[in-house]
């Protein structure tokens, strides 16, 4: 059974280290998860894979399932997940290629199941969320980095807006006035759910660009994917030193 998951994103839909065994439907009672879950071995330990966007990457931000995606892996046995995400850069220190595992996140979404606690409810339940993230898989990922002596930022607050399309230069001028550190449209509700159902959760981002109106060229998908070849490859060799250290 493999109880490390990874959540891969954009840039991030295969692991090419990862040495695949088999993949796995799970339907669940939110619906379909992004795709079939793929069991593998990664620095010979067993781990589950599951690209947020779907196989292909065809699933935008707003329409993934993520109530589906966190209750398949925890119903196989997952108890901690490394979300991969691609964000942009609000902070000027955090540019293109840099990786961060963030400490804080703010909500700016709508409209997406944000919970497994609506229906058939014995009581109303509210989880703690003060600290969105789990300290302990943070500080493994921090400390993986170290040995790798990548410039890894060890903290940062999230930013998760709608999408799919990119921010304003006015709404990036007030998520930094919010003090947020970086931008996606990935990151809720998906780390909710996952403290919803008591899964250790940590996020691994990769900035892609700088925030709208803080560069100096107009933002492309070209530059965005350019960007997230050379910071996924660090991911890649980060996600290889935290798994033996889990
Ligand atoms: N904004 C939101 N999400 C993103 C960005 C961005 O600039 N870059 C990559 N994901």
């Amino acid at each position: 059974m493999a109880e490390i998951a990874i959540i891969g994103g954009t840039g991030l839909t295969s692991l090419h280290n990862l040495k695949i065994l088999r993949r796995e439907v799970v339907h669940t009672p939110y619906g379909e998860p992004s795709g079939p879950l793929v069991y593998g071995s990664l620095a010979d330990k067993q781990v589950v894979f599951l690209p947020r966007h779907g196989p292909g990457h065809t699933i935008p931000p707003h329409k993934i399932n993520y109530r589906a995606n966190v209750y398949a892996l925890k119903e196989v046995g997952v108890k901690k997940v490394i979300a991969v995400a691609a964000v942009g850069g609000i902070h000027a220190d955090l540019t293109p290629g840099r990786l961060v595992v963030p400490d804080q996140i703010i909500d700016y979404t709508w409209g997406r199941g944000t919970t497994f606690f609506e229906d058939s409810l014995k009581q109303v339940v509210h989880i703690d969320f003060t600290t969105p993230y789990c300290e302990e898989l943070r500080q493994v990922l921090l400390q993986a980095s170290g040995q790798l002596g990548l410039n890894t930022a060890p903290r940062g607050i999230y930013a998760a807006t709608q999408g799919p399309r990119l921010e304003t230069a006015a709404e990036i001028n007030r998520l930094e006035r919010d003090g947020c550190d970086i931008v996606g449209m990935t990151g809720m509700p998906e780390a909710a759910l996952a403290r919803e159902l008591a899964l250790c959760y940590a996020t691994c981002a990769v900035i892609a660009n700088m925030g709208a109106g803080r560069g100096d060229q107009a933002l492309t998908m070209e530059q965005i994917e350019s960007n997230l070849k050379v910071g996924m490859e660090d991911v890649r060799h980060l996600l290889e030193m935290t798994i033996p250290l889990l």
